[in-house]
C-alpha cells in the first residue's frame, strides 16, 4: 500500500532513473565520438544498469498496489570539454542521486512504510558502490585528452 505522496515520490524516481540512463547513454555517444571506445563501453554499460534500476522502482510501484507513471525525461548534456569533465559530471550526478534516495528513506521513516524502506535498502547499498567507482574513476583520468 503506497501513500499518494509515496507513489508521487518512488514516480519521480523511477523517472530520475530514466533521466540518469540517458547522461550515460549521451556519455557513450560522445567519448564512441571522441574515439575513446572504452570509456564509451563503460558509460554504455552504466545505462543499462540505470535502465534496470528505473525497473526496479517500475515493478515495486505496480507490484505495491500503485501505478508506474512515465514522465518527461529532460534532454541530457551531449558534449564535455575533457574525459574528466564527463566522469567528474557523472559523480556529482551520483551525489545527487544518494540524496534523492535518502529522501526517499526519509519519507519512508516518516510514514512508517516499512515496507518501502526495506525496498530502498538495495538503492542505499547501490549507491555506495556507484559513487565509490566513479569517484575512483575521476582521481585517475587526467584533466586533459592529452
Ligand atoms: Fe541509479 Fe547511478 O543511480
Amino acid at each position: 500500500m503506497l501513500s499518494e505522496k509515496m507513489q508521487d515520490a518512488l514516480n519521480a524516481q523511477m523517472n530520475w532513473e530514466i533521466y540518469s540512463a540517458h547522461i550515460y547513454l549521451s556519455m557513450a555517444a560522445h567519448f564512441s565520438g571522441a574515439g575513446l571506445s572504452g570509456f564509451s563501453t563503460w558509460m554504455y554499460a552504466q545505462y543499462q544498469e540505470e535502465m534496470f534500476h528505473a525497473m526496479r522502482f517500475f515493478n515495486y510501484i505496480n507490484e505495491a498496489g500503485g501505478h508506474a507513471k512515465l514522465g518527461t525525461i529532460d534532454a541530457p548534456p551531449y558534449e564535455w570539454k575533457t574525459p574528466l569533465a564527463a566522469f567528474e559530471n557523472a559523480l556529482e550526478h551520483e551525489q545527487g542521486v544518494t540524496a534523492r534516495i535518502n529522501d526517499l528513506a526519509d519519507l519512508a521513516i516518516a510514514e512508517k512504510n516499512h515496507a518501502v524502506g526495506i525496498f530502498l535498502q538495495w538503492f542505499i547499498s547501490e549507491q555506495v558502490e556507484e559513487e565509490d567507482t566513479v569517484g575512483d574513476i575521476v582521481v585517475f583520468t587526467p584533466p586533459t585528452n592529452a
